[in-house]
């Protein structure tokens, strides 16, 4: 399967934005996409009707998201169909922003996206009165998707900030509503095609600076899909190998050292030993620097070894990683 680059910058999007994937206008992608996932049992793409500006922002040329048998696709569409909303958990990097940008483009769904993390402030999320004289109104991200439909998309949920979180959750009631306090109280009905995706890292102790979710939220949520890496350990998933082997056009041998080794340090990242798991992303960016002529070992040095820390006993023990498989290993094949 031939994949595209795909990346992604964390961001805001405002009412006119561009799209964060590199878009070719073709459409014989997407519908290649509907021939890989058929989700119009829940999320059927010809009874939404959006306004041209609204359909600048479905996601377009998302490439497929790989599993292994959970359909993770279709289970979002039946959470979103059934109860308008639910919750992604998993580490960084595990594809979860792919996913939501998925399922928008196979349902149709624009989408607006925010990253709590962030802390954007609550004028650019609910709106402003702007003009000299401050007589015109503007709505915000939120009042925008409550009003006119799509998917918000919610990133790093669990870091919102209380005051945001407290005037999103009679929203999340599925017929809700949204109370415009600061433009005389307007109230806004949820549009009936509404979405709400939330995302967040696990909350344990190695991933540094996490929080619980708030309980009024995790209240709202009906369903839980847990995300994981493709390989992690000595579980190394062949369909990593071959997409970083398409990405990155490099040799098979190459990427499969590549997969286990970033399995070995995402097993050291869950066990707190690491600061930080390598996305595949990440694997793709180094095999791309070894396929320009150099070797593995040697490309890892300014990829992954840099990638993981600034600091260099951190760095000589991915390095140590990296030696061990490359020069000749005796870990155990293992393939799911
Ligand atoms: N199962 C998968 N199939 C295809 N691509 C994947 C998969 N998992 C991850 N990726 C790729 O890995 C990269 C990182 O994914 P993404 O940014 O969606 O992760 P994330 O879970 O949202 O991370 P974060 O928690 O840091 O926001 C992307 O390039 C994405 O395409
Ligand atoms: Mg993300």
């Amino acid at each position: 399967m031939q994949l595209e680059d795909f990346t992604q910058k964390d961001s805001v999007k405002s009412d006119k934005f561009s799209l964060n994937f590199s878009i070719s206008k073709t459409n014989k992608k997407s519908e290649k996409l509907d021939t890989l996932y058929d989700i119009s049992k829940y999320l059927d793409k010809n009874v939404f009707s959006f306004s041209d500006e609204m359909k600048e922002l479905i996601p377009k040329d998302t490439p497929p998201y790989l599993d292994n048998g959970e359909n993770y696709v279709n289970r979002i569409a039946r959470a979103l169909s059934f109860f308008k909303q639910c919750a992604l958990i998993g580490p960084s990097g595990t594809g979860k922003t792919h996913i939501v940008y998925l399922v928008s483009e196979l349902a149709g769904l624009p989408m607006w996206e925010i990253n709590c993390g962030l802390q954007t402030s609550v004028f650019d999320l609910f709106g402003r009165y702007v003009g000299l004289g401050k007589e015109n109104w503007l709505d915000g991200l939120i009042v925008n998707w409550c009003r006119y439909g799509g998917i918000l998309y919610l990133d790093e949920a669990n870091m919102m900030k209380q005051d945001v979180a407290t005037r999103l959750n009679p929203i999340l009631d599925q017929r809700g509503h949204l109370v415009l306090t600061e433009k005389d109280n307007e109230l806004i009905p949820r549009h009936k095609h509404a979405y709400l995706i939330i995302s967040m890292n696990p909350f344990s102790a190695e991933f540094a600076g996490t929080k619980p979710l708030n309980a009024a939220m995790r209240r709202r949520m009906s369903v839980w899909l847990n995300f994981d890496y493709m390989s992690v350990g000595d579980k190394i998933d062949e369909k990593e190998i071959e997409l970083v082997c398409d990405r990155a056009h490099i040799d098979r041998d190459s990427a499969e050292k590549i997969v286990r080794i970033g399995a070995k340090l995402r097993q050291e990242y869950q066990q707190g030993d690491l600061p930080y798991g390598p996305s595949v992303g990440d694997l793709v960016n180094w095999a791309k620097i070894a396929a320009d002529g150099n070797s593995v070992e040697k490309s890892a040095e300014e990829t992954i070894i840099a990638l993981t820390s600034d600091d260099i006993e951190v760095q000589e023990e991915v390095r140590i990683i990296v030696k061990r498989v490359c020069g000749g290993d005796s870990f155990e094949r293992k393939f799911v």
